[in-house]
């Protein structure tokens, strides 16, 4: 697996202009479109729903990576894929029958994440690995933007990376310094929420956290 792809998260956008947010992260080499979803009830706030998604999936061709924090996903997934998304990431904590969500997502042809909040064991995954696409490894507590990065978390990164060779996400905290450190432990897709739209220069940050530099010819945005 070599190649990083960037999510900006849209929490860190400006919400009074998202479609033009979204145009210009596209414009500015982003991968996928990181869409955080909050229930007030798995994490204490709240954000956007289906309606949202279904409104700004016409402005990009880019996936909609929709992550799900929310405590009774299988009740919402039909109105998430059929907004328009195309990966949808369930927290692995708030499921008993994680493999019955799983299949209702497959059965809307989505791709399957399965997110593990900081402090949650590689091994409360284990059993459904083989039949999920991606795993979101949280190296924040869910529920904010621009929280500190979580080193401790690095070591699940390593240990997951041994076992899974699909994709490995990492949300929350990443910057320029922290991206290089969840590459190297062996993640490949990363969420980057205040990095990128906190940043004046939208392409800037994101080659920054591919790992390239990226040759300045002005124009900002
Ligand atoms: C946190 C969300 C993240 C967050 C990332 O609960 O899942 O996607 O918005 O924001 P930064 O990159 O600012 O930590
Ligand atoms: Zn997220």
């Amino acid at each position: 697996m070599n190649k990083v792809l960037i999510a900006p998260s849209i929490l860190s956008a400006d919400f009074s202009k998202l479609g033009q947010e979204i145009k210009d992260v596209e414009r500015s080499g982003a991968d996928w479109i990181h869409i955080d979803v909050m229930d007030g009830h798995f994490v204490p706030n709240i954000t956007v729903g289906p309606v949202v998604v279904r409104s700004i999936r016409p402005l990009t061709k880019l996936p909609f990576d929709v992550h799900l924090m929310i405590a009774k996903p299988e009740a919402y997934i039909e109105s998430f894929a059929k907004a328009g998304s195309d990966i949808i990431t369930f927290h692995a904590e708030v499921e008993e029958h994680p493999k019955e969500v799983i299949k209702l997502i497959k059965y809307f042809k989505k791709k399957v994440g399965v997110s593990i909040r900081p402090k949650t064991p590689v091994k409360l995954i284990e059993g459904i690995l083989q039949m999920v696409d991606m795993v979101l490894v949280m190296t924040v507590e869910p529920g904010f933007a621009g929280q500190e990065f979580m080193p401790e978390c690095l070591p699940k990164i390593e240990e997951l990376r041994k076992v899974f060779r699909k994709d490995i996400q990492v949300d929350g905290g990443i910057n320029e310094s922290t991206a290089p450190e969840v590459i190297k432990a062996g993640a490949n897709v990363i969420v980057a929420g205040t990095s990128v739209f906190g940043a004046k220069n939208y392409k800037e940050a994101i080659s920054k956290l591919k790992g390239q530099t990226y040759p300045c010819r002005g124009g900002g945005r």
